[in-house]
């Protein structure tokens, strides 16, 4: 099994589940630009993994009339851009510090939190799939949902969430056709920056899991792997859930 496409841009690369995608395609030899808001965050990331043939881009997702400037500056870098990874989200509980109920969130953050996970994520999608049109290329993207799109959520997050679902299914199922393959992950409770308020250790119990524990990140980059894989595109405008068997959520 080798990945479909080699010079991958991966937004939210900087940490966590993205970082550890980053790590597994640089692990198979691809190219990979990882991008954030945070330079910083990105710099300490590229030094942990220490890889020449990795770059970061600092970038805001929010801003999507820059999209394209963004592709364009990442493919200077890597000589290409033909696979893009959507990772960067920002969860409730870590921008607001408070849990998901209605009452949690304010109005200036619900613009805060859907600018990113719902607008952004739907521009970021749209703009993915010109850009490889443009350029003639079968290219890959992989969209990050959550599993919070199939709980009972009232809520941004979890809407947002089963958003990008709808939309890999309908960018996929009609853009397969011109080869390039778009698939997500809906990952469970992952041990990450976005839950550091409740999941202190990879070791701790987390009951709520049927398999007892958190998620690694690095299983959700193998996940990520066969998707954009030469074997992952008959999986074509899905989301797979990776959620350990979640009790709190009906499919
Ligand atoms: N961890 C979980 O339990 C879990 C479960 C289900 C789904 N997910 C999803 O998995 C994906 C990755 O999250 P994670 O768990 O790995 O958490 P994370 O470590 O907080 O990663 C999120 C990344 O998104 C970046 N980001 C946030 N806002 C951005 C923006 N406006 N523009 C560009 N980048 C931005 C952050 O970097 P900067 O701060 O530098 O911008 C950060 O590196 C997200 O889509 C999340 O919703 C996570």
């Amino acid at each position: 099994m080798k990945l479909r496409n080699e010079n991958v841009l991966i937004f939210g690369g900087g940490s966590g589940i993205g970082k550890a995608i980053a790590v597994r395609f640089l692990e198979a030899g691809a190219k990979v630009c990882i991008a954030g808001r945070s330079r910083e965050k990105l710099e300490a990331a590229a030094e942990e993994i220490g890889s020449e043939k990795l770059w970061c881009h600092a970038f805001d997702i929010a801003d999507v009339d820059r999209h394209e400037a963004c592709f364009e500056a990442c493919a200077e870098m890597l000589g290409q851009v033909d696979s893009f990874v959507n990772a960067a989200a920002l969860g409730t509980g870590a921008f607001t510090g408070r849990g998901y109920e209605p009452w949690d969130i304010t109005g200036e953050e619900w613009d805060a939190l859907t600018d990113v996970n719902f607008k952004a994520a739907f521009f970021l999608i749209r703009n993915e799939v010109d850009y490889l049109r443009k350029h003639g290329l079968r290219g890959n993207i992989l969209n990050i949902a959550s599993n919070a799109a199939c709980m009972d959520i009232i809520g941004s997050y979890g809407a947002a969430k089963e958003a990008v679902i709808k939309w890999t299914r309908a960018f996929g199922k009609r853009f397969g056709h011109d080869g390039i393959i778009i698939n997500g992950i809906a990952p469970g409770a992952t041990f990450t920056p976005m839950i550091a308020r409740y999941a202190h250790s990879i070791d701790q119990p987390y009951e709520r899991h049927a398999i007892g524990r958190f998620i690694r990140p690095d299983e959700i980059a193998e996940l990520a792997f066969y998707l954009m894989s030469d074997y992952g595109q008959i999986v074509c405008g899905h989301t797979v859930v990776a959620d350990g068997g979640d009790n709190n959520a009906t499919l």
